[in-house]
């Protein structure tokens, strides 16, 4: 596998070739070795990590400066992926003047390449003005876990036409806007393929059906180190979780049995 890193022009090269961009998001240093190793395109801090890492119920309480601190931990250990930082809720929905200041602290103190923000129309102007400085953005779309509340829940998006009209235009308006790749969250997969359609830039799903030009996941969810709820596009692809807890236990037994340390784990 190349050791070249992936940028944004890489993203849009992907895109003109017909290749699919996988996103994997990451907590820490020694998971996005993993993921840069294994050949991810572009490793996410999302803001998910303030249910998955911080043990919140909702990704609204999450801070600059926690995003800050996981993205220097995730930026350590990606040597080839792009790395995206996600901007938590109000560090960006104020003022386009804050939202630049906390855009540019993501590539300033924490490593980051890019940022992704969540909305459509209403954010457009600020997203232009993040690109304007340098900043690559990605854009997200549909199921928005910021505005769980105005959702009234965590629920599919554009059902309806007037619902799905909306996401469409949102999506023009981020491309105009500048960003380089949209995330849809949540939608049909018929809405996704109207708004992959729309667009010129890749769009990654997530609950949002095959038709995308990639695909993201959290972490824990692929490898099944989340037991809260489980979603219907989530895919497990191990049982980390499960793995985990065996070997604690086990260590437990062995410890509380004399059996750990033995010889071979001990020096003379
Ligand atoms: O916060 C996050 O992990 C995300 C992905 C689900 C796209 O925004």
């Amino acid at each position: 596998m190349s050791a070249e890193r992936v940028t944004v022009a890489t993203v849009r090269a992907k895109k003109a070739a017909g290749e699919r961009l996988v996103v994997v998001t990451a907590t820490d240093y020694s998971f996005a070795r993993i993921l840069d190793e294994a050949g991810v395109d572009i490793v996410l801090v999302g803001d998910s990590l303030g249910i998955v890492a911080l043990g919140l119920d909702s990704t609204l309480p999450v801070t600059m400066d926690e995003m800050v601190v996981f993205t220097r931990a995730v930026a350590r250990g990606t040597r080839r992926a792009l790395l995206v930082a996600d901007m938590p809720f109000l560090s960006y929905q104020v003022s386009a003047e804050e939202a630049r200041r906390n855009a540019g602290r993501f590539l300033k103190d924490a490593g980051a390449a890019a940022v992704k923000l969540e909305g459509g129309v209403e954010v457009a102007a600020t997203v232009a003005s993040i690109v304007a400085m340098g900043v690559p953005v990605m854009g997200h779309l549909g199921l928005t876990p910021q505005s769980v509340h105005a959702m009234g829940g965590y629920k599919v998006q554009g059902r309806d036409e007037e619902r799905a009209r909306e996401i469409l235009d949102g999506a023009r308006a981020l491309e105009d806007a500048g960003v380089f790749a949209i995330v849809l969250e949540g939608m049909p997969r018929e809405l996704a393929a109207r708004v992959t359609a729309a667009v010129g830039v890749p769009t990654i799903g997530i609950g949002a059906g095959a038709v995308c030009g990639g695909q993201v996941l959290v972490l824990h969810d692929l490898l099944g180190l989340w037991g809260g709820h489980r979603p219907k596009f989530v895919k497990r692809y191990a049982a980390v979780g499960d793995e985990a807890g065996r070997a604690v236990r086990q260590f437990c037994d062995e410890v509380r049995g004399g059996l750990f340390p033995d010889e071979e784990h001990s020096y003379d």
